[in-house]
């Protein structure tokens, strides 16, 4: 693979514009307000959590993404936009290797988790998707399971669940998803007794018990009404004190509201990725434009 342009790997930097400045360069003021977060200077310092160099993915003969090279800041919220269709689910499934595990799927290009090569030869899949967790679109708690046994069963299927530290962990991961008010009196209910978004705050509760560096969540609201979809924008905000944040999204608001930095993706191909006020307010690329302003979607 061809040495990349460092500035492909650089960390886009965070804008200070308030929320009351952002306008779109038509003109038109921008959806909501986002979740207003100090800039975190001494962070974007640092080196990307996860970087992507010249990644392409297929399905078969079908190249579906097409070297796509971002660098994912640690403890930030990185959203991905695009059109249906457009490669975020398999951006996202690179991530953690889960795209190879599609029959005939394949990727080439690199992923690397501080600076390592998730693809490289004797890298277990199964333990990068420990430090790379996933919460999907629609809740999927193991319907025959507790709340209890739900938070503890991905940390059950590593084989290194000591007895004895279980509850804490489990009591840990419930508070961390902002779950843990709701269902201390409930723990032996079966996790499908849950409401929609407390599901999806018991999936989320789940992937933190691993204790995984990276969260990556595909379209995790769009299965929910507004309130719990407002309770899982707030989740994410206050998760990336100590998580490295990843949101596939289709709704522009929300990654307006939760992001720190945007990508927009087109048939496969980066087109943009920025500071996410800069992108919504003064794109450089005219599909992005496009896009944002609804031209296209
Ligand atoms: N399991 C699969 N087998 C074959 N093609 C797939 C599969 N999953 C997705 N695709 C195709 O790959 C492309 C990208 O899909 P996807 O990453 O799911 O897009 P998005 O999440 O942006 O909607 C689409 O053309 C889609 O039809
Ligand atoms: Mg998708």
């Amino acid at each position: 693979m061809t040495e990349l342009a460092p500035q492909l790997l650089s960390v886009p930097s965070p804008s200070a514009t308030p929320v009351e400045d952002r306008k779109a360069s038509n003109g038109a003021t921008l959806p909501s307000a986002r979740i207003e977060r100090p800039a975190r200077r001494e962070q974007m310092e640092e080196s990307p959590k996860l970087t992507a160099e010249e990644l392409s993915a297929w399905f078969g003969a079908k190249q579906v993404l097409q070297r796509v090279s971002l660098a994912i800041p640690a403890n930030r919220v990185t959203a991905i936009i695009g059109p249906s269709g457009c490669g975020k689910s398999t951006l996202l499934r690179c991530f953690n290797r889960m795209h190879e595990t599609v029959t005939g799927a394949r990727a080439t290009g690199k992923v690397r988790l501080d600076g390592q090569d998730i693809y490289a030869r004797g890298v277990d899949p199964v333990l990068i998707r420990r430090q790379i967790g996933m919460v999907f679109q629609k809740p999927n708690p193991f319907p025959s399971m507790s709340i209890r046994d739900n938070v503890l069963s991905g940390l059950r299927l590593t084989g290194l669940l000591k007895r004895e530290l279980a509850e804490g962990i489990m009591e840990r991961a419930l508070i961390q998803a902002a779950l843990w008010e709701e269902v201390q009196d409930r723990l032996s209910e079966p996790g499908i007794s849950l409401s929609g978004g407390q599901q999806q705050r018991l999936c989320i509760a789940r992937a933190l018990a691993v204790e995984p560096e990276v969260l990556l969540m595909d379209e995790p609201c769009s299965a929910l009404d507004p309130i719990a979809t407002a309770r899982i924008e707030d989740l994410m905000h206050s998760l990336s004190d100590r998580y490295t944040i990843v949101i596939v999204t289709h709704n522009m608001q929300q990654a307006a509201r939760v992001s720190d930095q945007t990508a927009f993706l087109l048939m496969g191909e980066l087109v943009e990725f920025g500071a996410t006020d800069q992108l919504f307010t003064s794109p450089h690329d005219v599909r992005t434009e496009d896009y944002i302003t609804g031209k296209f979607g």
